[in-house]
């Protein structure tokens, strides 16, 4: 049996065989010893702080057709939006205003010339209205806008953005496979991921956990690949089913292992943190559409990262990845207070005004 406590050490690093045997533990007493000890050591390196980021989900356009995704192209139940320029940096600005320190600027993925050119107004205009004297160097830009080209990469880059949000859904072939139609491919997306970090960016990258056919060594190997690309920032949820989308019939399979794939996301998140040690985790909000205090759960287990959204209500709907989505009636400021109230109620602090990159 693994000496779980000794995985606290910063220079301790379970191998692959370890990464599986952690994964695969069931009893309550071992899941809270492992749950402590991510916590311990993320405490012991990065302290109590927990970092916001405004979510502004702006666009739902997608060319890509992920057999998972409530927005992919095919899906025409889906009412199609892209906010104004002005939206986005009015919601930014509420964001810098309220000492969030940084805003993740997400939308489904395009590769036409106007819409790079749009999102480096974006990016251009929020750092400009951002800069202050908390914010010396204004408002922390991370953009999640899919695989691009390694030349609009740098464009968003130079115009400020300085983290970038690109999951690799699951690192196996097989498995990535089953997921995408086949123009999608595993290669270029680990490309885009090696690009991104090449170019300079803070990059985050992450799995779905409990995907149909997914193992536990599958999973290991995913953590693997996130210590491989040298991830700064990890971002995973558990898979929950859209029914208008080609993976529709596994609802009932799902369902009946929800509690299984919920205790496997919060494992996840421990054996991440005691794997990669300093890395930025996020709790996603997937957790919460599973369990009403899945996120702050996640923060027990060794995330360090909260989304609070900023989407304007009125398009939240709209932008449904997976079915009961949280948090699609509550404005940017109910949002703020609640994610503030979960923080504290696991005994940690939201650090504002700060970046909080991977040091
Ligand atoms: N369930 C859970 N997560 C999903 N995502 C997309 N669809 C789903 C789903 N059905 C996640 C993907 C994507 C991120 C933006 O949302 O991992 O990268």
């Amino acid at each position: 049996m693994i000496d779980i406590e000794k995985l606290q050490h910063p220079d301790c690093i379970p191998d692959r065989q370890e990464i599986i045997e952690l994964l695969s533990l069931q009893s309550p007493d071992d899941i809270e010893r492992l749950r402590y000890s991510a916590e311990q050591l993320l405490l012991r390196l990065r302290g109590k702080e927990v970092y916001f980021r405004g979510l502004i989900e702006f666009s739902n356009v997608c060319s890509c057709d992920c057999y998972y995704c409530g927005i992919r192209r095919s899906n025409t139940d889906v009412l199609r939006y892209t906010l104004s320029k002005d939206q986005i940096v009015q919601s930014a600005v509420w964001c810098a205003q309220q000492g969030y320190g940084s805003v993740v600027l997400q939308s489904g993925e395009r590769s036409d010339v106007a819409s790079a050119d749009f999102i480096e107004e974006c990016i251009l205009e929020i750092k400009d209205k951002t800069i202050s004297q908390q914010l010396p160097e204004g408002l922390g830009i991370t953009l999640s806008c899919g695989e691009q080209t390694e030349q609009v990469y740098q464009r968003w880059f130079d115009a400020g953005a300085h983290r970038y949000l690109l999951r690799i859904e699951s690192s196996t072939p097989e498995l990535f496979a089953v997921l995408h139609p086949p123009a999608q491919k595993l290669q270029p997306r680990i490309e885009a991921l090696k690009a991104l970090k090449k170019i300079g960016y803070k990059a985050g990258t992450g799995v779905m956990i409990g995907l149909p056919g997914q193992t536990i060594e599958n999973l290991a190997d995913d953590i693997l690949f996130f210590r491989d690309i040298d991830a700064d920032m990890i971002g995973m949820g558990p898979y929950i089913v859209h029914n208008a989308t080609p993976m529709a019939h596994f609802q009932d399979e799902i369902t009946a292992q929800s509690e299984m794939i919920f205790k496997l996301s919060q494992k996840m998140i421990a054996v991440t943190r005691l794997t990669l040690k300093n890395v930025n985790i996020a709790a996603s909000t997937a957790l919460q559409a599973m369990k009403e205090d899945g996120r702050e759960t996640g923060l027990t287990f060794g995330a360090n990262v909260i989304m609070p959204q900023v989407t304007p209500v009125e398009v939240r709907k709209n932008y449904l990845l997976y079915e009961g989505k949280p948090c699609l009636d509550e404005n940017a400021e109910q949002c703020r207070t609640c994610l503030s109230l979960r923080v504290a109620s696991v005994g940690r602090t939201i650090a504002y005004n700060n970046w909080g990159d991977r040091r």
